[in-house]
C-alpha cells in the first residue's frame, strides 16, 4: 500500500489519516465548514469509512497530536455532468461512487484550522495529493471549490456574475483564488452543488493535471 508522510514547515506533519483521528478530524470539519449545512458535515463514522474504502487519499496534518489539516478523496472519471456534493459522495461515505479504476482524483474537501492557516498548509495537501495521483497513474485532480467570498457580495451580484468575474481574475476569493494560484484550471459553474449561503451553494469545476507541480 503507498503510505504518504512528509515533515513540513514548524515539524507539522502531513500523512494519510488513522482510525485514531476520526474524531478530531470531525471537529475540524465544523471548525472549518461552519455555514455548511449539519447534513454535509462529515462525522466520525464518514471518516472510517474512508479510510477502509480507500486510506491512500485521506490525509491529516498534524500538530504533534492535534489535526490542524485534512482532505477525504476517491477515484472517479472526469465528468462535466452537473452534481452534488452529496450524490458524488454517496451521502459522504464514499463507498457507492469511489471508482478503484477511476482515471482521476477526486478531491472532496480540504480544510486547515483558521489559527494555522497562510503557512502553505493547503498547499502541502495539495502536492500530497498529487502524489497520490501520480502513484496510481491518475490524470491529475478534479475538485469543486466553494465561492467563500460570494456571501459578502449577494446583493450586488447574482452567483453567474460572480463566477464571471472569477473567471476573469476581476476579484479575489477566499477558496477559488486560493486554489487557482495552486494550479487548478475553471472548467465550469455548478449552482446548487451543496448547502451553504456563504458560496450561493454554488461550486466551481476545476482540474489540475498530475504533471503540474504545486
Ligand atoms: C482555503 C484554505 C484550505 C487555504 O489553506 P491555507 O493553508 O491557509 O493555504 P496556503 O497557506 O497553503 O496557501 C496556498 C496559496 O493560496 C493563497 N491563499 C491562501 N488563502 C488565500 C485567500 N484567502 N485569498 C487568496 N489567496 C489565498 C496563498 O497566498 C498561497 O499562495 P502563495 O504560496 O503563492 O502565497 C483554508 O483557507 C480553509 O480551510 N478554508 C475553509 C475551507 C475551504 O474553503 N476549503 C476549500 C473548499 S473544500
Amino acid at each position: 500500500m503507498f503510505l504518504y508522510k512528509k515533515i513540513i514547515k514548524n515539524g507539522y506533519v502531513i500523512q494519510n489519516s488513522q482510525p485514531e483521528h476520526a474524531k478530531q478530524l470531525e471537529g475540524l470539519q465544523r471548525k472549518v465548514f461552519p455555514t455548511l449545512s449539519n447534513s454535509e458535515i462529515m462525522t466520525a463514522a464518514h471518516y472510517l469509512k474512508h479510510i477502509q474504502v480507500f486510506p491512500e487519499g485521506q490525509f491529516v496534518v498534524l500538530d504533534g497530536e492535534k489535526v490542524i489539516g485534512m482532505s477525504s478523496t476517491m477515484r472517479y472519471h472526469l465528468s462535466y455532468e452537473p452534481h452534488t456534493f452529496l450524490e458524488i459522495s454517496d451521502n459522504l461515505w464514499i463507498e457507492g461512487t469511489h471508482e478503484p479504476n477511476g482515471d482521476w482524483l477526486y478531491g472532496l474537501d480540504v480544510g486547515v484550522d483558521p489559527d494555522y492557516r497562510s503557512q502553505g498548509i493547503a498547499r502541502e495537501i495539495y502536492r500530497a495529493r498529487q502524489e497520490v495521483a501520480r502513484h496510481f497513474g491518475l490524470k491529475g485532480q478534479i475538485t469543486v471549490g466553494m465561492m467563500n467570498g460570494y456571501g459578502k457580495v449577494e446583493d450586488e451580484f447574482t452567483v453567474e456574475e460572480y463566477f464571471d468575474k472569477l473567471m476573469n481574475r476581476d476579484l479575489i476569493d477566499p477558496t477559488v483564488s486560493a486554489q487557482q494560484k495552486l494550479g487548478f484550471k475553471i472548467i465550469s459553474l455548478i449552482t446548487d452543488y451543496l448547502d451553504d449561503p456563504t458560496c450561493g451553494n454554488a461550486g466551481v469545476l476545476m482540474t489540475m493535471e498530475a504533471t503540474h507541480e504545486v
